[in-house]
């Protein structure tokens, strides 16, 4: 199974959060109030706008959460309405960053895809150019019930064992090493991850490993500081998760492997509020599959490559190589670097289900793409399978393909999967100017790849499901 693993020195880290929104403590003008047109069509909070938001914004823009404001009741969201409509239409909320464009169209839709359709966004707009009407709360419409967020039965929890304070102003990033206690090869179903307090809580990263490593950093704490990922050579991603995530399941019949005495580290990306908390108590809930499964199901990270195509792997010809040979190195002041690489499925790899696929870069970068292009089949069948066209490192996950194992994108010996990244390394890009000045800095430096902060990468995570006979030894 390394063979899928090794690709690449992966490091999947949040920024400290960065609006490309502009945060503002205050809602705007406060006018809604006498602001209201009084059109009779119009939509109202009660009657169209409340189960909307209820469902897709609240699971963070809640009392406690981790968003900037509550839109729990119309008194906390009227005031938002106007940056609300603004924030959907620009797609940047609800935070998902797998759109269909022009040269994207996904072979099927995601799971939990929470986008607005055109309707809805229309809907919303309304609602904030009529001034935000309240409606009728005694005619109220139903509001939808909030999603189950918890795993039923779980065989197992972890907690993070330790208590963690968030101070100041700036992102921490801490790797909790837990015990699960697998004596055996054991196979997981489903995962979710608890968030000890949701005010701080801004994303969570689970990963297995088998070294010894894990321990030595952890030490006696039993965590330590990890900006850049885990830091570990010998792990895998086993999950990321999100505020307001519903249960991370795999695919039915495709359990991931935790092999006899792996640990999970949990990569807890912290966002303080400016006055001081504490998380004590984050937590995995872990269900286990019973019996043997049909296939399982690994993470796969592809991508990253430096070096030019050789036996159907590497990087490409790009803009801004030097002496015509394809370098990954994105030149400072250039807002239009790209650099593409493929990699070919190998004649000794089996068939493959494709049912996840998520985008990584850092900071500098703003668009990535991920193609699959047939080797035997027809071009016809060729189809882009991801694009995340407005990079936002802090709201990265992955997207799975709702649809049925066997009706997900197959992988076969000869395919190519081909992935462009796009990066715009000025100071027009706000997180490279917010980058640097952290790392005091006022120049775009020249990037290359790596694990730093001001490092890139162009990298695919990839859910693909293996058939059990082929892992077995
Ligand atoms: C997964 C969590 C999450 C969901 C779901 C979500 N938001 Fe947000 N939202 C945030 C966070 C966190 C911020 C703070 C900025 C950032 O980190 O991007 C934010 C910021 C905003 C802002 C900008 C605030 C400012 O001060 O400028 C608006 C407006 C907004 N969200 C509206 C919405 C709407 C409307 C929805 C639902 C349709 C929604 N959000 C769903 C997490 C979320």
């Amino acid at each position: 199974m390394r063979r899928f693993l090794g690709t690449a020195g992966f490091t999947f880290f949040f920024a400290p959060a960065l609006s490309m929104l502009g945060c503002t403590s205050n809602p705007g003008s406060g006018e809604t109030e006498s602001g209201e047109t009084g059109d009779p069509n119009a939509p109202t909070w009660h009657q169209d706008v409340a189960p909307l938001v209820i469902e897709r914004c609240s699971g963070c823009h809640r009392e406690d959460g981790i968003a900037p404001f509550s839109v729990e009741s119309y008194e906390r969201a009227k005031n938002w309405a106007p940056l609300m409509s603004q924030a959907v239409d620009a797609g940047v909320m609800p935070p998902w960053g797998a759109k269909t464009t022009e040269e994207c169209e996904p072979p099927h839709g995601f799971k939990h895809d929470p986008t607005l359709s055109e309707d809805e966004k229309t809907m919303m707009r309304e609602w904030a150019e009529a001034g935000a009407p309240e409606g009728d709360p005694n005619d109220a419409a139903p509001l939808p019930e909030p999603p189950a967020l918890a795993l039923e039965n779980p065989d197992t929890t972890v907690s993070i064992g330790s208590s963690i304070e968030i101070a100041g102003n700036d992102d921490q990033f801490y790797c909790f090493v837990v015990d699960p206690g697998v004596d055996s090869t054991t196979f997981l179903s489903a995962l979710q991850v608890n968030p000890g307090n949701s005010r701080v809580v801004h994303h969570v990263l689970v990963y297995s490993t088998t070294s010894d490593e894990a321990d030595t950093l952890a030490g006696d704490d039993g965590y330590y500081e990890c900006f850049g990922g885990v830091g570990i050579d010998d792990s895998s991603l086993v999950a990321a998760w999100a505020p307001g995530a519903v249960p991370n399941r795999m695919p039915e019949n495709a359990p991931i492997v935790l092999e006899e005495g792996s640990k999970l580290v949990i990569n807890v990306h912290y966002h303080p509020t400016g006055s001081p908390e504490v998380d004590d108590s984050t937590s995995v809930d872990l269900e286990y599959y019973q019996g043997l499964p049909e296939f399982v199901s690994v993470l796969a990270l592809i991508g990253n490559f430096s070096s030019p195509v050789s036996n159907g792997q590497g990087l490409m010809d790009g803009p801004n190589d030097i002496g015509g040979t394809p370098q990954f190195i994105i030149p400072p002041d250039v807002s239009d670097h790209t650099e593409e690489m493929i990699w070919t499925v190998t004649d000794d790899l089996p068939d493959l289900r494709l049912w996840m696929v998520g985008t990584h870069m850092h900071y500098v970068g703003t668009d990535m793409l991920i193609g699959l292009q047939r080797g035997t089949a027809s071009a016809a069948d060729d189809a882009c399978l991801l694009q995340t066209p407005q990079w936002d490192f802090n709201w990265q996950r992955g997207y799975s393909y709702d649809v049925p194992l066997d009706e997900a994108p197959l992988l076969e010996p000869g395919d190519q999967i081909y992935m462009r990244c796009n990066y715009d390394n000025t100071l027009q890009n706000p997180f490279v100017a917010e980058a640097l000045q952290e790392q005091g800095l006022d120049e775009p430096q020249t990037v290359v790849l790596g694990e730093e902060t001001l490092d890139e990468m162009c990298l695919g995570v990839f859910g693909i499901a293996v058939p059990l006979s082929e892992f077995l030894p």
